[in-house]
């Protein structure tokens, strides 16, 4: 099929789009947590919306190269969530985007583009959706700790390790500020791999 009539020239626009709103909303976010003394928040978002502009310039550079070269406008009919960035609510709202994406949207578009006959920009849709759905567990995962003010408090003793001087201590709870460089608790790093792992009720 020609790219210029394939609806997955249309899927790839639309994903830049959302790509560039989340890194967008995610640097909102950012700085809200910020605002919160939340660092290790504040920084994963950014890691996030890093990943988000990363992916952007993929399905970009997949319409260039497709096209030939650059392309004069292209018009998008779709829907975009302007969520109210709010902390304790844009992180599980932004991890129910991610999980859609995961594994819904973006498989849905390696579909079709795997049936218009463009491989190479399916693996793409499918790496991306990949990706996303780590994004959802993140996010998930922060969002109901922060929701549940838990963010430094387990059921059961777990490693806290500051984000800032590396100090590390095992307990149920973490400090309020650091026994070795007195920075706050939202820079104590939240392994969350780990502790999907270790403790699956936290
Ligand atoms: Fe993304
Ligand atoms: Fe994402």
């Amino acid at each position: 099929m020609n790219f210029n009539d394939s609806v997955t020239k249309n899927n790839l626009a639309r994903s830049f789009s959302a790509e560039c709103q989340a890194g967008a909303r995610y640097q909102f976010m950012s700085k809200l947590a910020i605002a919160d003394q939340q660092k290790f928040i504040s920084d994963t978002l950014k890691t996030l919306a890093k990943n988000e502009m990363a992916h952007a310039k993929v399905f970009y550079d997949h319409i260039i190269k497709m096209n030939g070269g650059s392309v004069k406008n292209i018009p998008i009919e779709a829907g975009y969530p302007f969520d109210d960035p709010i902390l304790k609510t844009s992180l599980m709202e932004e991890s129910k985007i991610e999980l859609a994406e995961g594994d819904n949207i973006y498989p849905s578009f390696a579909r079709i583009a795997r049936d218009e006959g463009f491989p190479e920009i399916a693996k793409s849709f499918e790496l991306v959706a990949k990706v996303e759905k780590t994004h959802f567990r993140i996010l998930n995962y922060l969002a109901k700790l922060y929701k549940a003010n838990k963010m430094h408090k387990r059921s059961v003793a777990t490693e806290w390790k500051c984000g800032n001087c590396g100090n590390v201590e095992i307990s149920k709870q973490g400090w309020t500020t650091c026994p070795l460089c007195s920075m706050p608790s939202g820079y104590i790093i939240i392994d969350f791999e780990k502790e999907e792992k270790t403790d699956p009720n936290n």
